[in-house]
């Protein structure tokens, strides 16, 4: 039985910010997903009138799973059982067979749709969101092809682990084969940003037209849910992309990982489509060197870092706004 992440790490493994529940295209108008995040069922549905809400997935009536059999109807989700409509908020709107309409409700949780993405926000406390999702321009950019699903994995570390990757810039050299320097780290409240020089010895596609390549790679977290890779490769032609992973707390065992990319268009559409490809399965086979160092890698509180190690000091101290107060006091064990 693998240790919880409660056992493994001091912090809650559910930070303050905000974290994606979905893409935008992936929950049609009329239509519903079940989740589990904050080691909590949910159930994300979309509105007829096309507005998404995410609620508690079991019924303030009798607990039926609302998600499991009910459908969307209008503004609410029908449960299955004794079809109560429940509202967006989470309330009861409408007994089918009473006059009555019991004042109870289930957690309702605060969505943002933005880039393509679609955000909850969480705190423990309850606290209203200070900040807000960024605003993606290669998203919607006609140079750029959008962002469309790379890839998702299930992993057993926590989503601070995860960011701190992109600190940990020299763990490129020996892990992937790939140099990184740092150029600058800029704090700016829930923005970290970490701007390297990279040096690509073998870089799949690439290798084809040159034998080294140099770019740059900036990485920004925006909280510990969203993390944009901005990349820029240049040999005979430039590559530019904008690769965004989505560490996402599912609960105390693991997070999931969810991964979208847009890059710069090339001058035909086939070339552009094979660039997509080739730099997903890069990125892919990138992380999936990660995953085994995540998975059983013990936190350590006070590392003894080296003057050419990364920024992970920095990066660590940033991180620390993520967990307030009531959650610093928990006990491992404890998830608040
Ligand atoms: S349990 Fe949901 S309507 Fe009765
Ligand atoms: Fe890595």
């Amino acid at each position: 039985m693998p240790e919880s992440l409660t056992a493994r790490f001091p912090m809650s493994p559910y930070p303050v910010g905000w974290f994606r529940v979905a893409a935008s295209n992936a929950l049609r108008p009329g239509t519903h997903q079940n989740l589990r995040i904050f080691g909590q069922e949910l159930v994300l549905f979309r509105t007829t009138s096309g507005v998404p809400r995410l609620i508690e997935a079991y019924c303030p009536h009798l607990g039926t799973h609302l998600g499991k059999g009910g459908c969307v109807e209008g503004e609410n989700m029908v449960c299955p059982l004794h079809a109560w409509r429940i509202g967006g908020d989470g309330s009861v709107v409408h007994v089918p067979y009473s006059k009555a309409t019991p004042r109870i409700a289930v957690r309702s949780w605060l969505l943002r749709e933005v880039s393509g993405q679609i955000f909850v926000w969480h705190h423990p406390d309850d606290v209203a969101p200070e900040w807000e999702p960024p605003v993606l321009f290669e998203a919607t950019d006609s140079n750029w092809t959008g962002f469309l699903p790379a890839r998702t994995w299930t992993l057993r570390t926590h989503v601070q682990e995860f960011c701190e990757n992109g600190a940990d810039n020299v763990h490129s050299t020996w892990l992937h084969g790939q140099q990184s320097v740092t150029k600058s780290v800029e704090v700016d409240k829930h923005v970290y940003t970490h701007r390297t020089a990279q040096r690509f010895t073998f870089f799949g596609l690439v290798k084809a037209l040159a034998k080294e390549a140099e770019g740059t790679l900036d990485i920004s977290c925006h909280g510990l849910g969203i993390v944009v890779e901005r990349g820029q490769v240049t040999m005979k032609l430039t590559m530019e992309y904008c690769l965004v992973f989505f560490p996402v707390p599912v609960d105390d065992t693991c997070i999931e990982l969810h991964s979208v990319l847009s890059i710069r268009r090339l001058p035909t559409e086939l070339a552009t489509r094979l660039l997509w490809k080739k730099s997903a399965a890069e990125m892919s086979a990138i992380i999936d060197q990660d995953v085994p160092v995540w998975e059983s890698k013990k936190w350590k509180e006070r590392p003894v870092l080296v003057a050419e190690d990364g920024p992970i000091h920095a990066y660590r101290s940033w991180a620390r706004q993520f967990y307030p107060k009531t959650q610093a006091t928990l006990r491992p064990g404890q998830t608040g």
